[in-house]
């Protein structure tokens, strides 16, 4: 069967599967041009008289069902942030969301599924989504004979073939289908403080005076588990922070948003309410034999809303906004939900079991049979789990983490509709994008993890999940001076830009490493500060439109096929590319440079397309600003509301012509949504900058704008103007 969804967008049923979480965007659409064939549940997709999906074989293989087709021409982008190479192709990946707290380079599956992805040959493009929270597995020809095999446990698959050659229709098409980005607030682009080990208000407090002494920006401060009393959700620790919201209220009188950590489990304790609620009104998971199902989570015995129900969700979301009322925080961290377990009883039991068999004589089953229990943390019980009627888990485990999310945004925005918080998840779906971001888990601080954490974001961002970052310095593992400075260094381009580390690691706070990396830090926490109006209104319009801030190369330059084998640079927003550097001592790298001409800011040259070698020592980022764009800078702030901004600066490297959008809005309400917004075109060219009136109700204050022109020959014109909400022309000369 198959239907078009919309002019571009087919979408295919093999067998008799059960779409559990058809998007939002389905709906009956205008024929596109592909032709399509179907004979027995196989499809053959032809566009323009080239062949896109042939020799397609259907099986089954007990449980499971198998598809297996000819694999495609071209690069597989995509599959949101797997460990490895960005190109997926001979890899064959699992979609199951597991907390594998040691991300290695062949780690799989992680936190979150994303089954989309995008075929790009030089010829063309197409993207394809195989809507299916259960078990799958996708094979992208590892065997290197030319095909592609999925594999689900279940009864047949979805997919939705999106047919356009280019990637931004793509991710545009696959963004209307699953959803628009949520609307973050103007401070989430500020620069976030985070650690597993502040152990008490006071240590808080004395890391936020520090960040203010200093004169580092920073608008946010999360919490991690220590503020629970006990690991329960949703309540503080009555001793260690003590007066919980005068606490956050200090923070706040300091400018800075507090975001806690919410985890998906909740502690088996009568006499808590949220255990008592869920256990009275039958919201947990359950086992098959229809009792509460139990694990050890952090708190110890833990037991799980079922968050595929409406009527869980909207209980759970209710207490999110109920700890805003009560303690005033900004935001959550959603964690632990893919979801993990670290144990039930029945597996320690087994464990011990096995234990008492074995002594010094048993040789090489002493360490497999540690290890295989050290796998038991991974396991997902999809045997042992069942949701509302019977449901399975392994069904729809890849969707817990969004569901919860959107319980989270669903509750605060019912509760607080004009108050946009701060909503992260460590576990996703496609939809996701629609309640929250995301960050990327349990990192490490290793060198490989930065270039790592770069195909992350950018693979991410291709799944359309734009507000996404990693944690800065590494999560696990003990952080060194250099290389949490390169860190920073990628960090500062990312959506999400936090500092996080384990607890028994070494402090990675900005200034740890002493005077010297601590300046080096300030100045890239300051360069990101000085960015917040390209940033934010790079953001913004890309929810409107549906375009990523973080591009990967083949994004805007498609054409150029040299532009497809580049993981290592990237575009962040429409005029920088970032070029980080990822290897410990490295301090020249080499840059690929499509296309146009480029203004390399760390010294002011200017760059023809090509490869390029450049100097970047350890406090200097490689960025190029593109020929013929803007970006639109501030002063840097200790916070983002912290003073009113009375200039704006555009930094124009000019060929021709440069024509850009600014947007603004109050940054924190969803008046935008009713037209409250600032959206401005600017147009400079050799002889005269135009700045049309504002559209939109919202008013920015009268600021003086001040134009610095790089034109490509190298002539440089400065020029200050006074800029109210009328049109403007000023001739230059
Ligand atoms: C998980 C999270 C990590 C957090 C820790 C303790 O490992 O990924 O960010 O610090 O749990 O809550």
């Amino acid at each position: 069967m198959w239907t078009w969804v919309s002019k571009n967008t087919l979408r295919l049923v093999y067998g008799s599967p059960k779409e559990w979480f058809a998007p939002e965007g389905f709906k009956e659409g205008e024929h596109g041009n592909v032709e399509v064939t179907e004979e027995e549940g196989k499809f053959l997709l032809k566009a323009n008289g080239r062949i896109l999906q042939e020799d397609i074989s259907i099986s089954r293989d007990g449980e499971y069902f198998c598809l297996t087709m000819k694999m495609w021409r071209g690069n597989i982008f995509g599959l949101g942030d797997k460990m490895g190479p960005m190109n997926r192709r001979q890899r064959k990946y699992i979609f199951f969301n597991a907390d594998d707290p040691i991300h290695t380079p062949i780690a799989d599956p992680l936190y979150k599924s994303i089954p989309f992805f995008i075929v790009l040959d030089r010829k063309t493009s197409f993207g394809v989504f195989f809507n299916y929270p259960g078990y799958m597995e996708m094979d992208f020809d590892s065997e290197g004979k030319g095909v592609f095999k999925i594999k689900v446990r279940g009864e047949g698959l979805v997919e939705y073939f999106i047919f356009n050659s280019s990637v931004k229709e793509i991710i545009r098409e696959f963004l209307n289908l699953t959803g628009k980005n949520f609307p973050a607030p103007i401070w989430a682009f500020g620069y976030h403080q985070s650690r597993w080990g502040y152990t008490d208000r006071n240590v808080v407090m004395e890391i936020a005076r520090k960040f203010r002494e200093k004169g580092i920006p920073c608008d946010g401060i999360f919490l991690d588990l220590e503020h629970m009393d006990s690991f329960k959700n949703f309540t503080w620790d009555e001793e260690n922070f003590k007066e919980f919201p005068e606490f956050v209220k200090e923070l706040h009188d300091m400018g800075f948003k507090v975001v806690p950590i919410v985890d998906a489990g909740v502690k088996v304790e009568e006499g808590y309410e949220i255990f008592n609620e869920g256990k009275k009104n039958g919201y947990f998971l359950k086992t098959k034999d229809g009792k509460d199902f139990e694990g050890a989570v952090w708190p110890g015995r833990t037991r799980f809303p079922d968050f595929t129900r409406d009527d869980v969700r909207e209980w759970w979301g209710e207490k999110y906004a109920n700890f805003v009322e009560k303690t005033n925080v900004d935001g959550f961290w959603n964690d632990m939900n893919e979801p993990t377990i670290f144990a039930t009883q029945e597996e320690l039991d087994e464990m011990r079991e096995r234990m008492a068999d074995i002594d010094l004589d048993d040789g090489w089953m002493i360490p497999l049979t540690l290890l295989s229990f050290s796998n038991v943390f991974k396991s997902q019980r999809e045997e042992e789990i069942v949701h509302k009627d019977d449901l399975p888990h392994w069904k729809v485990r890849n969707a817990y983490g969004m569901l919860m999310t959107k319980a989270c945004w669903e509750g605060l925005k019912k509760r607080f509709p004009n108050r946009r918080f701060l909503i992260l998840s460590r576990s996703a779906y496609p939809g996701i994008q629609k309640y929250g971001g995301v960050w990327t888990g349990d990192n490490h601080s290793w060198w490989e993890h930065i270039l790592q954490e770069m195909i992350n974001i950018q693979s991410l961002s291709i799944c359309g999940i734009f507000f996404c970052g990693f944690d800065v310095g590494g999560f696990g593992g003990d952080v060194t001076p250099e290389l949490l400075v390169r860190f920073y260094q990628l960090g500062a381009f990312t959506p999400f830009f936090r500092n996080h580390s384990a607890i028994g690691t070494k402090r990675q706070e900005p200034w740890v490493f002493g005077e010297y990396y601590e300046n080096v830090i300030k100045e890239i926490i300051n360069l990101r500060y000085s960015l917040i109006p390209y940033i934010y209104s790079s953001y913004m319009l890309g929810i409107m439109k549906n375009v990523p801030l973080v591009r990967p190369l083949f994004f805007e330059f498609q054409d150029d096929p040299v532009t497809h084998t580049i993981e290592d640079e990237y575009m962040f927003g429409p005029s920088i590319l970032v070029a980080p550097i990822y290897r410990f001592g490295q301090e020249k790298r080499v840059v690929y440079l499509p296309k146009v001409r480029w203004l390399y800011i760390p010294t002011g040259e200017i760059m023809k397309p090509g490869w390029r070698v450049v100097d970047a020592p350890l406090e200097v980022i490689p960025l190029f600003q593109r020929e013929d764009t803007a970006v639109v800078k501030m002063d840097p702030q200790n916070f983002i509301f912290e003073k009113d901004l009375k200039r704006l600066y555009f930094d124009v490297f000019l060929n021709e012509r440069v024509e850009i959008e600014l947007y603004e809005d109050d940054g924190e309400s969803f008046s935008f949504e009713e037209g409250d917004f600032s959206l401005r075109r600017v147009l400079i060219t050799r002889d005269k900058i135009e700045v049309e009136s504002s559209r939109g109700g919202y008013k920015p204050p009268v600021r003086e704008w001040v134009f610095k022109i790089l034109e490509v020959e190298g002539r440089i014109r400065e020029i200050s103007i006074l800029v109210d909400e009328r049109d403007l022309k000023i001739p230059l000369r």
